[in-house]
């Protein structure tokens, strides 16, 4: 049945771009909560690379009193070659975070991270 072959293939490329056009949200992002940080991401694929982008937050890596509440990455490739977002250090209930951003295999990355706190 090759159909139903292909049917399959298909649906597991679906679960595939799914996995891979992340956004992420950590924490929680209240009403009341202030925007300490945004920042709008745009790195341009480069072929037969992941393309990775650091974001640091405070830029200086020195707290600065404010405790982070919540911190969102949209993805915004909707098209199933977007990136995926990870926190390696830091984050909600931390002054500071170090978030890395990844793109696919061949892709770029445009996500727009912003980071909030009280
Ligand atoms: C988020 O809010 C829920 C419900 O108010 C609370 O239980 C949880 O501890 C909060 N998490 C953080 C990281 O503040
Ligand atoms: C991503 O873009 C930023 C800002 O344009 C640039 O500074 C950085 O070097 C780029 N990173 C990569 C891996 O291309
Ligand atoms: C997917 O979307 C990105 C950004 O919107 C665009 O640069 C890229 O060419 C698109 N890729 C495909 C395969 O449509």
């Amino acid at each position: 049945m090759p159909n139903l072959k292909f049917t399959i293939v298909n649906l597991v490329v679906c679960l595939l771009a799914t996995t891979y056009a992340v956004s992420s949200t950590w924490g929680n992002i209240s009403n009341s909560a202030q925007l300490l940080h945004a920042e709008q991401v745009f790195n341009a694929s480069s072929p037969e690379k992941y393309v990775t982008h650091e974001i640091k937050y405070p830029k200086n890596g020195i707290g600065n009193g404010r405790i982070i509440t919540g911190i969102r990455a949209f993805d915004q490739v909707t098209n199933g070659t977007g990136g995926h977002a990870t926190i390696y250090s830091g984050g909600p209930g931390f002054n500071f975070v170090n978030i890395k951003l990844q793109s696919q295999y061949n892709y770029g990355l445009i996500f727009r991270v912003e980071i909030y706190g009280k």
